[in-house]
This record gives structure tokens, sequence and C-alpha cells, in this order.
């Protein structure tokens, strides 16, 4: 028995499916076992060096053991990692973050994205006294009950729970909408807008592989939630320092009322933020009544990492990581021009995503299933030639400033590879 089979044994007795996020378990032709991340590159205990276009889910945007990341990791933990107290370093990831992400506004630091909305629904339905919140088909915005919901019988009803273990009386005050869909979104608001307390949206959908918005659509949901007195809340966990540094608010030109962050901010670090208009922040505990508290918030680490983590893109840019992302958005389209299938690929900035059979993704369920199961095998062989996409199509492909030409030529290598043997084998 390898090592990486006796490691995987001893996972599956003592971790629930041998991971601790079910995406792990899905990986093909195996499960990975993780021993080290380097720069664009991770390495598996049996697969060795893969290229890495998953980058933790999103937060490694430098790539991973960033130089001046591990440099100012290390520096914090030689003064302690827990106070239990505002340090400096929270202060100043604060003053950063919302110099790009919410100018004039606040911010609190949790300890994940899943931490920020359920913060941010709280927030909403104490600002208007009022309980429902609508969410969009296809968004996720972390493993809490309020959000675990998917669309019942048709998008503009009640919600249903999308886990054994949450009430349906939860699930209830959260309407399903359909994303890209200004139409429906409007008639939603006509029937239940006096009851609706915010309106919570990935900006760019990056939970069903990547899905952009329609401006028109964007445009509505911010007139809507405005004439009916309702909160705004863009979940930013990914699109936050990835679109742009100011995120999808200053890549579409339009402002939330809340901005949920996570993912980038930490630096790879365990993090979450909920940043917006003071009048509404300043109802979190301890100015108003809101609860939030956390031991962990502002954790010391987290926030070095992070604040040293936007220093870099402040200095850097983003151009690097969209220029990669558009040499592999060239790269899937020439190949899946040869094979000659129809196929989407949605990319924006940093984060892509291509779907086979249809030649518009616009909405999630637009993606059709034949499209996830090759895209699972297109994973397999490419994993198999050292390198690693997203394990599922409902994830994103995420580039980082460190990903170059030789990636880029691996990637190529792999996809046409894969390709052939999927499409043609
Ligand atoms: C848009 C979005 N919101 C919230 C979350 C939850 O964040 P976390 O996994 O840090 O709890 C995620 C996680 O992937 C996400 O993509």
């Amino acid at each position: 028995m390898t090592n990486k089979e006796k490691l995987l044994n001893r996972a599956k007795e003592v971790l629930v499916g041998g991971v601790n996020s079910p995406i792990r378990a899905l990986t093909k032709p195996e499960q990975l076992i993780a021993v080290k991340g380097q720069g664009p590159y991770i390495y598996d205990e049996s697969l060795g060096k893969l290229v890495d276009y998953v980058l933790g889910y999103g937060p490694l945007i430098l790539g991973h053991a960033h130089p001046d990341v591990k440099k100012a990791i290390i520096e914090a933990l030689e003064n302690g990692w827990l106070y239990g107290a505002t340090s400096p370093l929270d202060i100043r990831l604060a003053e950063k973050i919302l110099t790009h992400v919410y100018p004039g506004g606040k911010i609190r630091f949790v300890n994940s994205g899943t931490e920020a909305t359920m913060l941010a629904l709280r927030l909403a339905r104490a600002y208007t006294g009022r309980n429902l919140i609508v969410k969009f088909d296809g968004c996720y915005h972390g493993a809490h009950d309020y959000l675990l919901v998917s669309a019942g019988s048709a998008a503009g009803h009640l919600g249903v729970p999308k886990s054994p273990g949450i009430p349906s009386e939860v699930s209830r005050l959260t309407l399903i909408a359909e994303y890209n869909d200004p139409g429906g979104l409007e008639e939603i608001f006509s029937k239940y807008g006096d009851h609706i307390a915010g309106v919570i949206v990935e900006p760019v959908i990056g939970n069903y592989g990547v899905i952009p918005p329609s401006k028109e659509f964007l445009l509505k949901l911010r007139k809507l939630t405005e004439t009916y007195g309702a909160v705004l809340i863009f979940d930013e966990v990914i699109t936050g320092f990835r679109l742009s540094l100011g995120g999808a608010q200053e890549y579409f030109g339009i402002r939330a009322d809340l901005v949920t962050l996570g993912k980038i901010i930490g630096g790879g670090l365990p993090i979450g933020a909920v940043a917006g208009r003071r009048e509404i922040m300043d109802l979190i505990t301890p100015v108003g009544k809101v609860f939030n508290a956390g031991t962990f918030n502002g954790h010391p680490l987290a926030m070095a990492a992070g604040l040293a983590t936007i220093r870099v893109l402040e200095k850097e840019g983003l151009g690097r990581a969209v220029n990669h992302a558009r040499a592999l958005d060239d790269i899937i389209r020439e190949t899946l021009d040869l094979a000659g299938i129809a196929y989407a690929v949605n990319r924006i900035g940093p984060m892509m995503q291509f779907y086979l059979g249809v030649e518009n993704v616009e909405k999630p369920s637009d993606i059709l299933p034949q499209s996830k199961d090759l895209y699972t095998r297109i994973h397999e062989e490419m994993t198999r030639h050292g390198v690693l996409i997203a394990p599922s199509q409902l994830e994103a492909l995420f580039t980082s400033i460190v990903h170059g030409d030789n990636e880029a030529e691996l990637f190529h290598q792999a996809y046409n590879n894969a390709v052939r043997r999927v499409l043609k084998g």
C-alpha cells in the first residue's frame, strides 16, 4: 500500500468522508492529500506537482506561500497570536479595505464568509424591522440555515430547505428569485415588497461555475431595493479584491448597502467581514443591539496576511491574473472549436468556467446535465496530466498573479489532451 493510500484510509476512518468540506471528496482521479503549496503549484502526496487553478477556492490571488504574506504572518506571530483585544492590525486592515470597498463606511471582521452573510441578514432584518430575504437560485452564501435554501416549485416562491436539519419555518423566510431576470424580481417585489428586509446576491455568480450579471439586472436590483426600502447585500466573498480592488461594486459602478467579504481579505487565513453604510453597521454591538461577537474575530494572523495581500495587489495590480485567465480563455475556445462542440466560456477578470453543449449560460438552468459529466471527466484527465481545475463545473477556475506562460503552456497541453480523450474517446 502506498503512503497516499494509507493516509486516505486513515482520513476516511476519522474525518467524515475523509474530508472537512464536501467538495474536497469530489476530486478524481483520486482525492487529494495536499502536502505543500508554492506559487502557482499545489503538491499532492502521490500526484506530485499540479498547476493550481483552485487556489483554495479563491483566496490565493497571490498564489501559494507568497513571500510578503509569509513574512507578515511570521512577523505577527513573533508578537503572540491572539489578544482578545483590538490591535493596530485590525485598524490597518479595516482602513485599507474600507478605502477600496466602502469609503466612509464601517466594517466588522468575523471568521468566515458564512458568518459574514449570517450577520448581514441579521442587520438587514434589524434595520428594516422585516423578516423576508430574497436570494437567487444558484448563488451560494455559506452553510447556515437561512441561505441553504433552494427554489420551491418555481422561482419567486418561498424557499425549501436544502439540507435535512433545517426547519422549513426558517427556509420559508427566504424567497428564491431567478438570477439575471429583472422582470421576475419586479414581480416578487410587487407581491412581497413591504415585507422584504434585504436582497443578497453574488454580483457575479461564482458558485455555479461563473455567471456574470447583466447590467440591467444589477440596476433593477438597486432600484427595487431603494424603492421598497430593502437592504441590498452584495456577497463579495469571491469577487472582493478579485474583480478589482473595489470588487464588483467598483467593477459595475453600483453601490450596495452592505458588502460581505472573505477569502482574499485574509490572504489564505480564515476570515470574513461585513462592511457598509455607517447607519446600518452601527446597529451592531456594542454601539447597537444587533448581536455579533467572536473569540477569533479580527485574528491577528489573518489581519496581517490580509493586509500584506492587499498591499501586494495595490502595488502590482490584478493585470497578470486577468491576462492569464484571458490566455486560458483563448486556449479553451481554440481547443473546443477544433473539437467541433458547442460551448460557452464565461470569464470575468481572473475567474472563469466553461460549459459544453450550449452557447450561452446566463442563468444556472442554462447548464446541461451532460456538460457537468463531461467537465468532470475533463477534470480527471487534466489532473492526471498535472493541471488542477475546479473538481466540479459548479465551482470557478481562479487564476493568480503568479501564473505565467509556463503554466499556460501546461494548461494548453493538458486541456488539449483531456478534450481529445473525453470528446473523441
Ligand atoms: C459567495 C460566497 N459567499 C459565502 C461563502 C462562504 O464562505 P466561507 O466558506 O468562508 O464560510 C462562500 C464560500 O465559498 C462564497 O463563495
